[in-house]
């Protein structure tokens, strides 16, 4: 007879723990390289815009959620995990055009996202359409360190979001906690 625990599993902390990753405004472009490395992680989408395909059919499992992701990142909704993602993606959001709130908000934004990693987590912007130099990125990679968080700017990364975007003049600022 097996031994009587009670509450208590002793295998827990053995267990595999599933990757969980949250993507900011994907629109028609989901990480997919970065997704095929974590194939059986947890993937949750939020946009200010509906979804325009079947994200779940692309990303098996994956949630969407229309919101404003500063909304969304304060919100007790079901789609956060309790114990925080490892990723957070940000893609191309970095941009002067006005949709891009995330770039009007980075001071709100990175706190946030940064409050919603587990320990030894990452916070990824990429930037590959060129909308953004890589001098404008070492200059935003100071404002977030001068917001008190350990940001890296990177011109070769240890992961990139879509491999067929990347090329000169792509970088990405990772913060992690
Ligand atoms: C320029 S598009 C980039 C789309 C995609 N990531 C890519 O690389 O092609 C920026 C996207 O971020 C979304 N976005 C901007 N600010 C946002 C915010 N505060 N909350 C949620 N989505 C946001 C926009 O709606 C848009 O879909």
């Amino acid at each position: 007879m097996g031994e009587d625990f009670g509450y208590f599993d002793p295998t827990e902390n053995l267990r595999p723990k599933q990757t969980t990753i949250l993507e900011v405004g994907p629109r028609q472009l989901p990480s997919v390289d970065f997704f095929r490395q974590f194939p059986s992680a947890k993937v949750v989408f939020v946009s200010l815009e509906p979804a325009e395909f079947d994200y779940q059919t692309r990303v098996p499992g994956s949630n969407y959620v229309q919101a404003n992701a500063l909304d969304f990142l304060t919100s007790n909704d079901p789609a956060i995990p309790s114990d925080g993602f490892d990723f957070i993606l940000v893609c191309n959001t970095l941009g002067p055009s006005g949709e891009e709130l995330i770039a009007r908000n980075l001071s709100k934004f990175v706190p946030l996202a940064y409050s919603r990693l587990k320990p030894g987590g990452e916070l990824i912007f990429e930037e590959t359409y060129g909308h953004v130099k890589p001098k404008e990125g070492g200059y935003i990679t100071r404002i977030i360190d001068r917001l008190g968080f350990n940001a890296q700017f990177l011109t070769n990364p240890k992961y990139t979001l879509r491999k067929g975007n990347w090329g000169e003049g792509c970088f990405q600022i990772v913060v992690t906690k």
